[in-house]
């Protein structure tokens, strides 16, 4: 048992901020839960920064594009609680659907061109869901700060995007990929990895930065730094390659050639049943 007990009710988080904001700054973080040390990475640095710090924790059905990947998502909420406390949180805001979604979302956010490449090609509907959830949370809670991990490269540009284009009165802070020791971006998806799968699961950062390697070193020709990059990735059956893209790293429409902006090489590889993304940002040299 914690003491920190979840709150459920949007009235129940809005009386509790009003009361609170006088006193400093709030920071966010939301999450879907099954934290990992990625996500502690978020809320600690919150915690350095703000005066109280909320965590939500929220399966969003919006934002899936297969009724399996949400049924199988993992849900650890007790755990999930412990940490939140550990790391100094002062509410943790755990909707249910019912709370957040009363009634069909008719209205919802269209992330326009920021996804139709990367993930968005992939997942239809996937970001419309994620920054109508975002901008949900945003105005139930009101952070003066609001923190999202590097690892969702395209969400996070598509969630600064959206608080500049609706003039939210929101910081959006960007927090550096936490990775295990041979590389593998954290993820609550890890979690489903078979022994083997986990083996093979830091091929993708290797691919990646086999790419980021030649960009770094001065290739430019998109076509050759991606076949490089896709020669790093082993011939095995429980490995899918969804895609290896490099995309400029402010509007994220793909470059045929690099020059001289930063750009985002980014992948999503499946391994057996799991779907795992990374992205690793390289300045050209100039
Ligand atoms: P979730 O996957 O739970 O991630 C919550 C936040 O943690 C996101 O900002 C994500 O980028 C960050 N994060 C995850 N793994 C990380 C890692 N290894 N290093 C650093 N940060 C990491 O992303 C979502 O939830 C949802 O789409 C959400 C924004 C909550 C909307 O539903």
């Amino acid at each position: 048992m914690t003491s920190l007990q979840p709150v459920q009710r949007i009235a129940e988080v809005r009386a509790q901020l009003e009361d609170w904001r006088s006193h400093g700054s709030i920071g966010f973080v939301p999450t879907m839960g099954a934290l990992h040390p990625g996500h502690a990475t978020l809320i600690s640095q919150a915690r350095a920064e703000c005066a109280r710090v909320v965590v939500s924790i929220f399966v969003n059905p919006l934002q899936f594009d297969r009724k399996d990947d949400l049924e199988r998502y993992p849900r650890t909420v007790e755990a999930d609680l412990r940490l939140c406390e550990q790391l100094g949180a002062d509410l943790v805001f755990v909707p249910a659907v019912s709370d957040l979604y009363p009634a069909e979302q008719l209205c919802t956010v269209d992330p326009g061109p920021l996804a139709t490449h990367l993930c968005g090609a992939h997942r239809p509907g996937h970001f419309r869901g994620v920054a109508t959830v975002v901008l949900k949370l945003l105005n139930v809670v009101e952070p003066d700060r609001a923190y999202f991990g590097e690892k969702d490269a395209q969400q996070l540009a598509i969630i600064r995007r959206m608080v500049a284009d609706f003039d939210l009165a929101v910081t959006i802070v960007g927090v550096p990929t936490v990775r295990e020791d041979d590389g593998l971006a954290l993820s609550s998806r890890n979690a489903r990895l078979s022994v083997r799968e986990r083996r093979l699961a830091p091929t993708l950062h290797m691919a990646l930065r086999a790419a980021a390697t030649k960009i770094a070193e001065g290739a430019t020709d998109v076509n050759a730094i991606k076949d490089s990059a896709h020669t790093a990735v082993p011939r095995d059956p429980s490995v899918r390659i969804e895609y290896l893209d490099i995309v400029d790293a402010g509007d994220l429409q793909p470059v045929a050639v690099i020059g001289r902006s930063p750009v985002l090489v980014a992948g999503a590889m499946w391994i057996g049943e799991t779907r795992l993304i990374d992205n690793i940002r390289v300045e050209p040299r100039r």
